[in-house]
């Protein structure tokens, strides 16, 4: 098996580093770079908990970590943490001597798929901002990139930061928009509503036995996805979510996908009402497709994917405050 060449941008909190794990521990990945964006919490957490998970994994400076833009790109950032506190339990490590790179993150992409045209996908599963900034850079980088999977909007459903909008995609919704225009030849989306509601989520009696697989992978998972599933139970949502992770997954492992079509995709930009809404228009409307939107995912080998990925034994390159054993 070839592995893929991926770059993970990334709001890192909760989901996004079970993404990192898949992609710094899945034998179908070869994840070239972690970029930063501003999203689910501060962007100096999101840094730290990019790093830990790195750590976790016993991979610790193997992989570059590039800090991205620190807001969007016209609006005021807007956190979630309310819905994942710190992103990853109150776990932390000794930082020292660990660094991030020197290189933009949106630099990072441009060379990245400049240095192997067409061969680097990138998986999407914060904000858009930086894939849209290289896409105002260089207005060649999107026909470099072979795929981009992108986690956001929803189906013509229901949001989960407004009634209209979903998290992603409200946050930039300018750079959801200008991702949506540029071109793609395979862009990919993983919808909140339906298919992470339905497909991604892992109710409470299987997340307890993710949690109890006995690793340290497993223990930083019921770790980090403590104050999400808290607030999902709270909100009506029937147990962790994880969206990130299956957008990255199908990239991996495609078999996993039993249903998409393609879609023209836009995103509202001018109401406040309904900013971030995404509009999925389907073949009737005679538009020309920008998207292919995933539909339906085979649920239990994704959760099958989750176990085997939090099943691994790995050594921590450092100790872990707060993480037992
Ligand atoms: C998305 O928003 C974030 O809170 C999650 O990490 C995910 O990328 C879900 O709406
Ligand atoms: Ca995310």
């Amino acid at each position: 098996m070839t592995a893929i060449p991926v770059i993970i941008d990334t709001d890192t909190a909760q989901d996004d580093c079970v993404t990192i794990l898949l992609g710094l521990l899945d034998p179908a990945a070869d994840l070239l770079a972690i970029t930063m964006v501003a999203g689910n919490v501060g962007f100096e957490q999101q840094v730290a908990n990019a790093h830990l998970t790195l750590n976790v994994a016993g991979r610790l400076g193997t992989v570059p970590v590039h800090l991205g833009c620190r807001r969007p790109l016209m609006r005021d950032w807007e956190s979630a943490e309310d819905v994942h506190g710190d992103g990853s339990g109150g776990l932390s490590m000794d930082r020292d001597g660990v660094t991030e790179s020197g290189e933009h993150g949106v630099d990072a992409l441009l060379r990245l798929t400049a240095e192997r045209p067409g061969e680097v996908s990138i998986v999407a599963i914060g904000p858009l901002t930086n894939i849209a900034m290289a896409v105002v850079k260089d207005p060649a980088f999107a026909a470099r990139v072979k795929s981009l999977y992108v986690m956001g909007g929803s189906n013509n459903g229901r949001g989960n930061i407004t009634a209209a909008a979903e998290f992603n995609f409200y946050v930039d919704p300018e750079a959801a928009q200008v991702v949506m225009d540029a071109g793609f030849a395979d862009l990919r989306i993983v919808t909140w509503d339906p298919l992470t509601l339905r497909d991604a989520t892992i109710d409470r009696a299987r997340y307890n036995e993710l949690c109890e697989l006995g690793t340290p992978l497993a223990g930083f998972f019921a770790r980090m996805c403590e104050a999400t599933i808290d607030y999902d139970e709270s909100v009506g949502i029937n147990g962790s979510t994880h969206p990130d992770s299956l957008t990255l997954a199908i990239l991996l492992h495609p078999e996993l996908v039993q249903a998409s079509a393609r879609y023209r995709v836009d995103v509202e930009t001018r109401s406040e009402l309904t900013r971030g809404l995404s509009v999925m228009a389907w073949e009737k409307f005679g538009l020309t497709p920008n998207a292919t939107v995933v539909e339906a995912v085979d649920a239990p080998a994704f959760y099958r994917v989750l176990a085997g990925l939090l099943a691994t034994a790995t050594t921590p390159d450092r100790p872990v405050t707060g993480l037992a054993g």
